[in-house]
């Protein structure tokens, strides 16, 4: 029910996008431990003594000993802590010594770092949007999300001073002005979070255009590009999206807007009549505005137009993005004038050579070879040219007039290498439940032979910061 649906979606608000860091420096992810497994109470812990690391502890853990970085902090939860056995703990082996991994190479800038949901109940539900790279890290309207009951250690390197957002909640807080979220970053846990050359500022406006707000990221294109490594296409004619690092299989569809036109609304409508249906479960579809450079004959820069361009993705040659596509533009057919939507086109990559662009060039191609020969007969014509005498030039055509056809020029077109695939095929899905009990096991651990670190909600930061590592025997 189009009519419905379409008075459903009107009731919703514009919202800029939520962006999620996925990595994370917790004392619980196993990915952080060199020996892929969280330390048991039989195990030796050593961080690195260079450095500087912020690493969140959910709850209780035995260990045999721990070795702690000059620098850096332990966030304990509500109930959570160390503790050592006496002997060997059961279950655990004979111990090993683990180290926790490296998280200094994690840079911002990173497309496949980020997950991205329109509103914050997407993001708990694993409900993410695709987008193309430039917009896979926070654009500068976003809210961006550092988990809440998670650390992590984030390298801002860009060649502009400061990277602008909407927002940053850093350990479930919020920070929505500048001038706070300045003062966070040059805190103690700030400064373990986020290091390198750029600031984040947080306080920038939010996206007050319904048709949607240029991503930004376009200055950073080159250094979001150096993270993606392009896979390999199976598909003919390949498409470039604007904004995306690799080339892809799959279709394009670009829609022109009137002032009526609501980008969140819209993308509902698609997710609620098209990517709900059993037949484009496994298509990726990201629809933001981008800002095409308009050239006048394809060669004189006009400036820019802005325009809503829909990437869609099925994973294989394409077939099933095109069927999708035929669908979005016979909705736009149908329905566009109500949804502030005056027209829309698609490319898709699976269709074989020619399309309507390569017609228009060869016809254009015929028609300027044509006018050339013309003037070049009028002007031997005229003997303002003059012929070479030899070698004579049989075919040349004796009425100006009427120029016989020349062979036609080769109008090869330019293949775009097809080694090239997109990298973003893939969206983590995976998510995890913030909200978790937390009984204070502390007090009623069997085998406890001494705690020295208690619950206290807190930081702790080692105190001993000498050159040495720091030896916690206990
Ligand atoms: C552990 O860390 C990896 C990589 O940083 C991340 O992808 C994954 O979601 C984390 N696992 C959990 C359970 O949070």
């Amino acid at each position: 029910m189009p009519q419905v649906l379409l008075i459903f979606c009107l009731a919703g608000a514009t919202h800029a996008l939520y962006k999620q860091w996925i990595p994370d420096t917790n004392y619980e992810n196993k990915t952080n431990w060199d020996k892929g497994d969280v330390p048991c109470g039989s195990d030796r812990v050593q961080f690195s003594s260079q450095r500087k690391v912020s690493v969140f502890v959910e709850t209780t853990h035995a260990v045999q000993e721990m070795m702690l970085p000059m620098d850096g902090e332990i966030i304990l939860n509500s109930g959570a802590g160390f503790y050592v056995f006496s002997g060997q703990d059961p279950g655990c082996g004979a111990g090993v010594r683990t180290k926790f991994k490296d998280s200094e190479s994690l840079h911002w800038y990173n497309p496949a770092l980020w997950q991205a949901a329109a509103t914050l109940n997407d993001l708990q539900d694993g409900h993410f949007l695709f987008s193309v790279h430039e917009e896979s890290v926070p654009c500068q309207q976003d809210d961006v999300i550092f988990k809440a009951l998670s650390s992590f250690r984030v390298d801002t390197t860009s060649s502009q001073t400061t990277i602008p957002v909407k927002s940053v909640s850093v350990l479930g807080k919020v920070f929505d002005s500048r001038l706070e979220f300045s003062e966070y970053l040059s805190s103690g846990s700030g400064q373990l979070q986020f290091h390198g050359s750029s600031a984040v500022t947080a306080g920038n406006p939010g996206c007050g255009d319904p048709t949607g707000c240029d991503c930004g990221n376009s200055v950073n294109h080159e250094r979001i590009c150096s993270a993606v490594t392009c896979g390999s296409l199976s598909c003919k004619k390949p498409l470039l999206a604007m904004g995306h690092c690799c080339e892809v299989c799959g279709a394009i569809v670009t829609i022109h807007y009137t002032d009526g036109f609501n980008l969140q609304n819209y993308r509902e409508r698609i997710r609620h009549l098209f990517l709900s249906l059993p037949q484009y479960k496994s298509i990726q579809l990201g629809m933001s505005k981008v800002l095409k450079p308009e050239r006048l004959m394809g060669i004189i820069p006009l400036g820019s137009s802005p325009e809503i361009q829909v990437v869609i993705l099925d994973g294989e040659t394409g077939q099933l993005s095109e069927a999708l596509a035929r669908d979005m533009i016979k909705d736009v057919k149908s329905h566009g004038s109500i949804l502030g939507i005056t027209g829309a086109d698609s490319q898709t990559a699976s269709e074989p050579g020619n399309s309507a662009g390569t017609v228009v060039g060869a016809v254009f191609g015929v028609l300027i070879m044509i006018t050339l020969i013309v003037i070049v007969v009028v002007l031997i014509r005229k003997g303002v040219v003059q012929m070479p005498p030899m070698p004579p030039m049989p075919s040349m055509p004796s009425m100006p007039s009427m120029p016989s056809m020349p062979s036609m020029p080769s109008l090869s077109r330019f293949r775009r290498s097809t080694n090239v695939s997109d990298l973003n095929g893939e969206i983590d899905r995976g998510f995890d439940n913030p909200i978790f009990d937390k009984p204070d096991m502390l007090n009623n651990i069997p085998g406890t032979d001494s705690i020295f670190m208690t619950q206290t909600g807190v930081h702790f930061v080692n105190p001993a910061y000498d050159e040495n590592e720091t030896d916690f025997t206990v």
